[in-house]
């Protein structure tokens, strides 16, 4: 049996109290949901800012009531130190994940990304550490690679942040360390490449590529490619990644701690592929798009290739992606189909 097969039959026999930061964005909906369903403790903190009500109240709708009374939401901000400080007490793992994502958006605005991402996650971290909590996996990223050419993305060699964002989630790889040489405080940083799947936001000037494309196909609107259409990416279904976080918080190999993985799958999908891909599952599911893409300039401070090597993961915490993008489209489109119109 895999570590994770084993995780979900042990969990619910000893429920432990976890903390999800950015609860109602889409990773965070998504790592309340599977932790609600194996009868965890679970404190949510958001200031809903990319995050919805709607996200915690789907959630509600896929547990039991009895699941869902074991959910303790906080209103409140990174940025507040007493609002970190509430959202631990009592805490066993903290699972970090709010920030201000998005390339684009922290072109347009350094300054608030760097507010959330650096500020917040020092808070955060700090008021995790005071609380003795038994681990602190955060949200770390692919664009730490930033302009390094090499593939695919081993965890040690790293390029020149190539943006705001990539170097605020530089900052809390740096911090995470220097808090393991300074404090004794482990934590496992999980570099997520473009995750996917339901409850992800189509909407808006920032949207990841397959939601917005999706919802643009559904509703017969132009989808867009940004250059040639060449542009890669390693695409991980979510169920994966609710995987690592699950795998990284209970380890309790002191090997694996104070550790940076990659989590992805290890493909390598290009926009002209995605573009197929998205129309031939949708097609599965009753809706036809009948445009071609509409190609573009190439998008500022966006990397060409982003591929992931994932042995270390695999290695240290037992990870094994159970979706690869096809299965993981093929898995979120009837969501999309439903939500998306
Ligand atoms: N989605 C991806 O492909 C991807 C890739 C790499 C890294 N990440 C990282 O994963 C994490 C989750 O991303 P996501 O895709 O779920 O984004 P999301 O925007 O859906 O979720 C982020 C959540 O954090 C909340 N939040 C933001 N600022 C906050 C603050 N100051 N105080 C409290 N809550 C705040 C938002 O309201 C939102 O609910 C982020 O740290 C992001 O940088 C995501």
């Amino acid at each position: 049996m895999s570590r994770y097969e084993d995780l979900m039959k042990s969990l619910p026999l000893a429920p432990r109290k976890w903390l999800i930061s950015g609860v109602a964005g889409f990773i965070g909906s998504n790592l309340l949901e599977q932790l609600l369903k194996l009868d965890q403790y679970v404190v949510g903190l958001d200031n809903f800012s990319t995050g919805y009500q709607h996200n915690l109240d789907e959630v509600k709708s896929e547990v039991t009531p009895e699941q869902w009374s074991r959910f303790n939401f906080i209103q409140g901000d990174i940025r507040d130190v007493g609002d970190c400080e509430r959202s631990c007490v009592g805490v066993d793992y903290v699972l970090h994940q709010a920030a201000l994502g998005s390339v684009p958006r922290s072109m347009n605005d350094p300054i608030a990304t760097n507010s959330t991402n650096i500020d917040g996650f020092l808070n955060i971290m700090v008021a995790a550490r005071d609380a003795n909590v038994k681990s602190f996996t955060y949200a770390a990223s692919s664009s730490t690679y930033g302009d390094h050419p090499g593939l695919p993305k081993v965890e040690e060699v790293i390029g020149k942040p190539l943006s705001p964002y990539a170097v605020t989630k530089y900052v809390n790889e740096l911090y995470a360390e220097v808090f393991h040489r300074c404090y004794g405080f482990n934590s496992i940083g999980l570099r997520y490449f473009n995750v996917f799947g339901k409850r992800q936001n189509p909407d808006g000037a920032y949207a990841a590529v397959i939601p917005k494309w999706t919802s643009s196909m559904i509703k017969n609107d132009d989808v867009f490619i940004n250059g040639d259409g060449e542009t890669s990416r390693d695409f991980c279904f979510i169920e994966n990644t609710v995987q690592a976080n699950i795998l990284a918080a209970t380890t309790l190999d002191e090997n694996s701690v104070n550790q940076i993985y990659n989590v992805a799958v290890s493909g390598r999908t290009d926009l002209n592929l995605l573009f197929f891909t998205i129309k031939s599952e949708l097609e599965n599911n009753g809706s036809f798009y009948t445009k071609k893409a509409v190609y573009r300039d190439f998008r500022q401070g966006d990397v060409r290739h982003s591929q992931a090597d994932i042995s270390k993961i695999k290695n240290l915490l037992g990870y094994s992606p159970l979706f690869d993008i096809q299965q993981g489209i093929a898995r979120a489109m009837p969501w999309y189909v439903k939500f998306l119109r």
